[in-house]
């Protein structure tokens, strides 16, 4: 996966749902295209294949369960997402959490079957436990922070610096994104300069009424 990744998570925000995530899904499209930045997109799990039929940039789920596939009814298999044509998936994101040891199962399974594994983390703490699971990404995201608006990059730069360098101490394989409150092209900016590689976003741009705008201020901001 290229890099710096501006991961724009559509949650279950009803302009990112059905016909809405489509557009929106191409609206990313567009952007990365024409600013040559990585944009990804998670959008819900039922839009994943009519989504990855119309648009090349990748696809990640919002969740997997670790289950293999047979007889686990209501879960979401990496099989499955995989053949929706999604290329990686978020983990315990704030608002879908697991345990430390389903973690750990998510991240093997993800593995397993070739999908890139995001996972979340709302502390230092935890951040150090799932390093040593050698995801693909991490993704800090302060859960009091989510959707207000108010940048992590901007209101916890010391929080965001030191979970970079600890986390590259355990396993350095491990890129460290961040997220929560991230509505400018200067918050995406401070995420880069702390030594971040990329941010993961939703309703900046998800809700926003020009969301190609936010996007491109987002892209140059990469680009400086
Ligand atoms: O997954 C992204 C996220 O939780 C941050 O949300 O709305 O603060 O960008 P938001």
């Amino acid at each position: 996966m290229e890099l710096p990744l501006i991961l724009v998570n559509f949650k279950t925000y009803v302009e990112g749902t059905g016909k809405g995530a489509l557009k929106l899904a191409k609206i990313c499209e567009v952007v990365s295209k024409k600013f040559n930045v990585n944009i990804a997109i998670a959008p819900q799990f039922t839009d994943i294949r009519l989504i990855s039929s119309k648009v090349k940039i990748p696809i990640f789920a919002q969740h997997i369960d670790y289950q293999e596939p047979g007889a686990f009814t209501g879960h979401i298999s990496a099989l499955a997402i995989k053949g929706s044509g999604a290329a990686g998936t978020l983990i315990n994101h704030s608002e879908r959490r697991l345990s430390l040891k389903e973690i750990k199962k998510c991240t093997e399974i993800a593995k397993k079957y070739d999908l890139i594994s995001v996972v979340c983390s709302d502390s230092l703490m935890k951040g150090r436990n799932i390093a040593r699971f050698d995801p693909d990404f991490i993704a800090y995201e302060d859960p009091l922070l989510i959707g207000t608006g108010e940048a992590i990059s901007k209101v916890k730069p010391n929080s965001v610096r030191n979970f970079v360098k600890t986390i590259s101490r355990i396993n350095p394989e491990v890129k460290v994104l961040c997220g929560a409150g991230i509505t400018s092209g200067e918050d995406v900016k401070r995420a880069i300069e702390l030594g971040t590689k990329g941010v993961l976003v939703a309703s900046s741009i998800v809700k926003a009424t020009n969301p190609k705008k936010v996007l491109i201020e987002f892209a140059k901001a990469i680009q400086e």
